[in-house]
């Protein structure tokens, strides 16, 4: 059987992995190549999540000072059941779904309304997509579960949102919503939104909806404390991408010799992690054949998080044809999960 097609009859679980080693590490190494060269240096997010950096990111979600998860999950217990009646569907794709701990919320919402038939969970992360995938199928007897290792970025026109059998025979599949939960929309550059929200547009059929969980522009102090928690879990995470580039292109960076950053850009509305050289260094890229010099004091952008306003959310789903049903914050106005529809093309 080919490994990267796996298939459990017993609990209904298939896993693809569409991330082969070559495309991935072609992909790596044209991000790291263009973003070490760019001024100021730059490494893109999705390289954080390895093996490691997904378990420092499970643990972030548990920090105190790290706020997003929590208040996600509070409008989630409160909200799931009119989310799972409002959408109608009978599939449920999530991106970037990670453990998939805060979907069961969902997922017995719509286990509760009886019409759920499958989950798609979404993840870069190989590991972590397997174990979550493989949990939720034991724990929903009856849910087709088929989980799909992949890159939203290049591979949304793929997802397999229907059985194959079953979109051959008819015109239109059964109702579908997608997900991207967490507040990973903030971690775009903007400019790179559009086509996103344009890419997850594009597959939905009228009628199908997307909920999509973002963080809220709030006091700098509470922000800026969620990327700079005090156990140093945030640093360990930011840190990790240089851990990653060491191991898959044999680079020689010294994580001792950067430091954690993260401040809120007000001009921006994000956040922004860097890692700061604390010397001046040179660092050797073997499989670039690339050394980079850092300056002391020279600072690479490893991520933003942007943090939006209402207006702003309704207006970037509605450019992309996705129009907002409706908008739920937690109590405190921290965080929003918004309910947007695919309209008829006019
Ligand atoms: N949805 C979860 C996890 C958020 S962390 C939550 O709300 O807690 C972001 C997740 O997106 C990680 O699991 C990471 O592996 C995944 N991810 C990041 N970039 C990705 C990409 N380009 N394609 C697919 N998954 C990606
Ligand atoms: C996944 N993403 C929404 C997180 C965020 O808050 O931007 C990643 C993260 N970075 C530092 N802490 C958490």
């Amino acid at each position: 059987m080919n490994p990267a097609h796996a298939a459990h009859p017993a609990s209904a679980l298939v896993i693809d992995n569409w991330l082969e080693t070559g495309w991935a590490d072609r992909e790596l190494r044209a991000d790291v190549s263009v973003g070490l060269s760019s001024r100021p240096k730059e490494l893109p997010p999705k390289w954080f999540y390895d093996d490691h950096g997904s378990d420092l990111f499970d643990q972030i979600t548990r920090l105190e000072e790290y706020y997003p998860t929590r208040r996600e999950r509070e409008i989630l217990d409160r909200e799931a059941g009119a989310i799972a009646a409002a959408s109608g569907a009978e599939c449920l794709a999530e991106l970037g779904s990670g453990t998939s701990t805060k979907t069961r919320i969902l997922l017995d919402a719509f286990a509760a309304a009886g019409q759920l038939r499958r989950y798609v969970p979404f993840d870069n992360s190989d590991t972590t997509l397997r174990t979550a995938a493989g949990e939720v199928a034991s724990a929903y007897p009856g849910l087709r579960v088929h989980g799909v290792v992949g890159d939203f970025e290049h591979h949304l026109g793929r997802l397999p949102l229907d059985e194959p059998a079953d979109s051959e025979a008819a015109q239109f599949r059964p109702p579908a919503m997608l997900m991207l939960l967490g507040g990973t929309i903030g971690n775009f550059a903007p400019a790179k939104r559009p086509a996103f929200l344009d890419a997850v547009a594009a597959v939905m059929q009228p009628g199908d909806t997307f909920l999509l969980g973002t963080d809220l522009v709030k006091d700098t102090g509470r922000l800026e404390a969620a990327y700079n928690d005090a156990a140093g879990v945030t640093a360990e995470f930011n840190l990790n991408v240089l851990s990653v580039l060491n191991r898959r292109l044999g680079a020689d960076f010294s994580l001792d010799a950067f430091e954690h950053e993260a401040i809120f850009d007000a001009d921006n509305e994000w956040i922004e992690m860097r890692l700061r050289s604390t010397r001046a260094q040179t660092v050797h890229i073997p499989a670039l054949e690339m050394t980079v010099d850092f300056a002391a004091g020279e600072r690479m952008r490893t991520e933003i998080s942007a943090k939006f306003r209402p207006a702003r959310v309704r207006a970037e789903l509605g450019a992309a044809g996705l129009v907002v049903q409706q908008m739920w914050t937690d109590v405190e106005g921290d965080y929003a999960l918004t309910l947007a529809r695919r309209m008829r093309q006019p």
